[in-house]
C-alpha cells in the first residue's frame, strides 16, 4: 500500500440505482485501502445480492452501520429526510460522508460542512452535480485559481432528454411519456421539468464558483411544459435550439446589495453554443471565468454508473488523505434580471391589425421589435408567427404580453423564450 493511502471502512447507505453501481466499481476495481463493509437498505432481502461479497454485511437497520467500524458513509438514499438526519448523525460521530444528493447540499450544505469540519471529518458531493461529470472537483480545484463569473448550464437529463426529442419534430406529452417508459423520468416529473432539480444543482455551483450562497426558493424557475414543436421550427429560423437553462452571474456592480442574477427555464440556445450540442441525458457546464476564459465541462449526468464514477473518486480523495478546498461563501440575494433579447410565439386567428397592436404593447414598456417570422403552411384560422424583440427584462416584457393577451385574435396565450446572450446583460 501507498504510504499515503489510509484504510477505510465503507457503507453504502441505499442500495438503488446508484448505490449498486457504487458496490459494483468497488467490487470490481477494489480500490487501495478501501473495503466496502455494509450496505444499508429498507428491506434489503428484497434486493438482488448474489454478487456482493459475503464479507459485506447487508443491513436494513442504519444503527447497525453508525455502531460499527466503517469510517465512511456513502449516503445514496437521496431526499431531504431521513437522509439528512443520517448524514448530520455520522458526521456529529465524526465519520466522513459521500453523498450524491443535491436537495441536501443546496438546502444544508454550508451547515453540514460546518459540522464535517468541527469534527475533522470529511463531507464531499461531487455526485450532486452532472453525475459523473467532474465539475465540482473542477470547480473546487482545477479553477479555484480564477474569478468565475458566469455559469450557464445543461443540468437536468430529463429535460435535455425531452427537449432534444422535440428538436427533431415530437411534441411535450408524447415524449415524456417516453422518457417516463424509459425511466429517464419519475411518474411525477415536476421536480424535473418546472426545474426544481436543475436549481438545487445550480445553488450547489453558485456556492462554488461565484461564492454566493443564494437561497434556492429565490431562484425563478420556468417549467418546459409549455414548449411546443412549433417553438423549434422557429428556433431553427433564428439558428437556434431550445434548452432548458440553469444560469448565474455575478453583477459587474452590486444592485440594491444584490449581487447576483440566476434562473433556470427553457432558453433560445444558438446552435453555435456547446449548450446546444448536448443531447439525449447528457449534461454540459460552461463557466465563465474573468482571467482564464470559459471552461466546459459535459459528459453523462446521470446514471448509475456515470453518478457511482463520481462517488468512488470521493472516496479515493479521502483515503488519499486530499482534503477538498474549502472555499467561502457569502449569503446573497438575488435581485433584478437578466437583459436579452426574447422571441414570442403567437397564435392567431388572422386579422388586420394585428401587428400594428403588438407592436403599440410593447412600445408603451420601450420595447423595440427586431424582427418578425411567419412561416408558410399554416391555415389563416390558426397562424403561428413569432416576433423577436431587442434586450429588455422579462417583467416589462410580460407586462406587454398581459395587455397583447386581450387581443380577440389570440387562440392561445403568447409564449416568450429569452435568447442565451451571456454579453446582454442589466
Ligand atoms: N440516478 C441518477 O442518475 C443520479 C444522478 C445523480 C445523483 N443522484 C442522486 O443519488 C441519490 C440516489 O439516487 P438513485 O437514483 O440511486 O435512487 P434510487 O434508485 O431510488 O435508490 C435509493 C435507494 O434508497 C432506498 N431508500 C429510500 N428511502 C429509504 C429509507 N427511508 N430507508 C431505507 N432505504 C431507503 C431505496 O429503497 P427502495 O428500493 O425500497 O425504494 C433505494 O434502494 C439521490 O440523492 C439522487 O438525487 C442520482
Amino acid at each position: 500500500m501507498s504510504a499515503f493511502v489510509s484504510n477505510l471502512k465503507v457503507a453504502i447507505l441505499g442500495f438503488g440505482t446508484v448505490g449498486s453501481s457504487v458496490a459494483r466499481i468497488l467490487c470490481d476495481l477494489k480500490p487501495e485501502g478501501i473495503e466496502l463493509t455494509h450496505i444499508y437498505n429498507r428491506k434489503i432481502a428484497r434486493k438482488r445480492t448474489d454478487w456482493v461479497p459475503s464479507t459485506v454485511q447487508l443491513t436494513e437497520d442504519f444503527e447497525t452501520v453508525l455502531n460499527s467500524d466503517a469510517n465512511v458513509l456513502l449516503e445514496l438514499v437521496g431526499g431531504l429526510d431521513p437522509a439528512g438526519s443520517w448524514v448530520r448523525r455520522a458526521l456529529a460521530a465524526g465519520k466522513s460522508v459521500v453523498t450524491a444528493n443535491k436537495k441536501l447540499i443546496a438546502f444544508h450544505g454550508i451547515e453540514l460542512e460546518k459540522l464535517a469540519r468541527s469534527k475533522n471529518a470529511h463531507l464531499r458531493y461531487g455526485a450532486a452535480v452532472a453525475g459523473g461529470i467532474p465539475v465540482i472537483p473542477g470547480l473546487q480545484q482545477g479553477l479555484a485559481g480564477d474569478q468565475v463569473t458566469r455559469i450557464e448550464g445543461i443540468l437536468n437529463g430529463t429535460c435535455n432528454f425531452i427537449l432534444s426529442k422535440m428538436e427533431e419534430g415530437a411534441e411535450f406529452a408524447d415524449v415524456l411519456k417516453e422518457a417516463q417508459a424509459n425511466g429517464y423520468a419519475e411518474a411525477d416529473p415536476t421536480e424535473d421539468v418546472d426545474g426544481f432539480d436543475a436549481r438545487a444543482k445550480l445553488v450547489i455551483l453558485s456556492r462554488l464558483a461565484l461564492r454566493a450562497d443564494i437561497d434556492p426558493n429565490e431562484i425563478p424557475c420556468r417549467s418546459i411544459r409549455e414548449v411546443s414543436a412549433v417553438d423549434f421550427a422557429y428556433a431553427r429560423e433564428l439558428g437556434c435550439t431550445i434548452r432548458q437553462i440553469a444560469r448565474a452571474e455575478l453583477r459587474p456592480q452590486s444592485v440594491n446589495g444584490s449581487d447576483v442574477l440566476a434562473s433556470v427555464g427553457p432558453m433560445l440556445v444558438p446552435k453555435a453554443s456547446p449548450l446546444a450540442w448536448s443531447r439525449g441525458t447528457e449534461n454540459t457546464v460552461l463557466v465563465g471565468g474573468r482571467y482564464g476564459g470559459d471552461v466546459v465541462f459535459s459528459g453523462h449526468g446521470a446514471g448509475g454508473h456515470p453518478t457511482a464514477v463520481a462517488v468512488v473518486s470521493d472516496v479515493i480523495g479521502i483515503a488519499h488523505g486530499s482534503r477538498a478546498v474549502d472555499l467561502p461563501s457569502k449569503k446573497t440575494a438575488i435581485g433584478g434580471e437578466f437583459l436579452l433579447r426574447h422571441s414570442i410565439r403567437f397564435i392567431v386567428c388572422d386579422q388586420p391589425g394585428i401587428i400594428a397592436g403588438i407592436a403599440l404593447a410593447l412600445a408603451e414598456q420601450g420595447i423595440n421589435i427586431h424582427a418578425i417570422f411567419q412561416k408558410p403552411g399554416y391555415s389563416q384560422d390558426r397562424l403561428p408567427f413569432v416576433v423577436t424583440v431587442e434586450p429588455c427584462a422579462a417583467s416589462a416584457l410580460h407586462r406587454a404580453l398581459d395587455r397583447i393577451g386581450k387581443m380577440t385574435c389570440l387562440l392561445e396565450k403568447p409564449f416568450d423564450l429569452q435568447m442565451l446572450e451571456p454579453e446582454d446583460k442589466v
